[in-house]
């Protein structure tokens, strides 16, 4: 048995859809931990594409527990679009339980989140406009709704009451904005408490009594290690904390309930809002892997900006999570290229930086330094062993290994579950390099 944390390397968008959707075969319970309906996975099934925001993909299976933790702020309006998209075509949301200590957010938050950004002119963030900084900040405020606020109505709407008055004030002569009518906004919500009050639990202690009953719990981390509100490219970050640590407030689960943590990161970059990005590539390999990659968001729809691999940002990605092990994602999207970049440290100010500057103004004028590696320019979509990757891709997986000094359990070159290679059981297995000790690769399958 083994409880594993899922979490993002990069800037969000990894893929840890795939990932976490591979470990949840063998996962009893799976926990949503941070974030809310910023995020967003596509999800295929009976031929039919739909895209979840908040529930995770662990829902496909029927045995699965799914727990939207504590450290999330739930919008139920599209919460429960979620839950009726997947009952319409039978699947079940029974295995489906909803924190009671969650954050709401409220119609307020999402006005909030789009005129600030506007007032913010070029120092925007570049959010995604769903109220999910304005959600935190009530949080913190002390001025939040919980979900257990949602449940008791008289509660809520002395609550209310208060807190929209206090709201439509700022709407009003901070944003020029009409205000809200409180009587809608209960109603509205005392209709959303009715439907999602049957998923309502104490989350920490059902995460608690499973692993008391020693069943295998996944969490999974939404956005990525730079996205972090503490340790990601502050401001441009999310108001959440992704990295693993994240996941033990965020479940309610002390340190010592974690057994390893898996790192999620694409075989390139992509970043989606503002904030620097030393390894951007604008131009024809910028689009090459905007194209190949299908690089649009999934929540905005928006183009994510594309650059080759920051191993500084990979090695601080490492550290800062405590990573055991890490998969690649959509190796395959550079099957094409002459050559590939690798940026092994910046140039700042003339000097040579190995580590993340904290400070995004130092960030900004940091300048990649790259390492140039033969590509393969062939398909390496039928792959299933490391075996059959040409060459080059070996050579280029064994490269970030190194650079990371992390082991590569997985690697993944499409979206369909089959196009993956497990070079070690990420959970169970050993925690071992890519290589063995004589350079030969580890193959081991599960
Ligand atoms: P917010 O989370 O909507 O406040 O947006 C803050 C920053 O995080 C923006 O740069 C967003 O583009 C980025 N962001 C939020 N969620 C995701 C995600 O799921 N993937 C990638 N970027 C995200």
């Amino acid at each position: 048995m083994a409880n594993v944390i899922v979490i993002g390397a990069q800037w969000g968008d990894e893929g840890k859809g795939k990932i976490t959707d591979l470990l949840s075969r063998s996962a009893d319970v799976v926990v949503r931990y941070q974030g809310g309906v910023n995020a967003g996975h596509t999800v295929v099934v009976k031929d039919k594409t739909f895209k979840l925001h908040l529930i995770p993909s662990g829902i496909l299976y029927p045995d699965t527990e799914c727990i939207i933790g504590s450290g999330t702020v739930i919008d139920p309006q599209v919460l429960i679009e979620e839950i009726d998209q997947l009952e319409a075509i039978a699947i079940s949301t029974d295995n489906l339980f909803i924190s009671q200590t969650a954050h709401v957010t409220m119609p307020y938050h999402r006005m909030i989140d789009n005129a600030s950004e506007e007032r913010r002119g070029s120092h925007k963030i570049g959010t995604t406009k769903r109220g999910i900084g304005p959600t935190y900040a009530d949080k913190s405020e002390r001025t939040g709704i919980r979900i257990i606020d949602l449940m008791d109505a008289e509660g809520l709407r002395s609550q209310l009451e208060w807190t929209i008055n206090y709201k439509n004030a700022i709407l009003e002569k901070l944003y020029d904005l009409p205000p809200l009518n409180p009587n809608e906004v209960i109603a509205e919500y005392l209709g959303y408490a009715e439907r999602l009050r049957p998923y309502v639990v104490d989350s920490s202690l059902k995460i608690y009594q499973a692993k008391q009953q020693r069943r295998n719990i996944l969490f999974e981390g939404a956005q990525g290690t730079l996205l972090d509100l503490d340790h990601g490219t502050y401001p441009y970050v999310t108001s959440s904390n992704p990295v693993a640590g994240g996941a033990c407030v965020g479940a309610g689960v002390g340190p010592t309930a974690i057994d390893r943590t898996i790192g999620v990161a694409k075989a390139y970059t992509t970043r989606v809002g503002e904030g620097p990005f030393p390894t951007e590539v604008d131009g024809e390999i910028g689009e090459f892997l905007c194209d190949r990659g299908a690089e649009f968001g999934t929540t905005t729809g928006r183009r994510r900006r594309c650059g080759w691999f920051d191993a500084v940002i990979g090695r601080y990605a490492v550290r800062i999570n405590g990573m055991d092990c890490m998969a690649i994602t959509k190796l395959d999207v550079l099957d094409g290229l002459e050559e590939i970049k690798v940026c092994v440290a910046y140039e700042l100010d003339g000097t040579t930086c190995q580590e993340f500057p904290s400070n995004s103004r130092i960030f900004a004028r940091c300048r990649p330094i790259y390492q140039t590696l033969p590509g393969w320019q062939r398909s390496t979509a039928d792959c299933r062993t490391l075996e059959d990757l040409p060459p080059q891709a070996l050579d280029y997986l064994k490269f970030l290994a190194e650079l990371m000094e992390v082991p590569i359990a997985i690697v993944s070159l499409g979206a369909s579950r089959d196009r993956t290679i497990i070079v070690e059981d990420p959970i169970h297995g050993p925690k071992r390099a890519l290589l063995d000790e004589d350079g030969t690769p580890v193959k081991l399958e599960i």
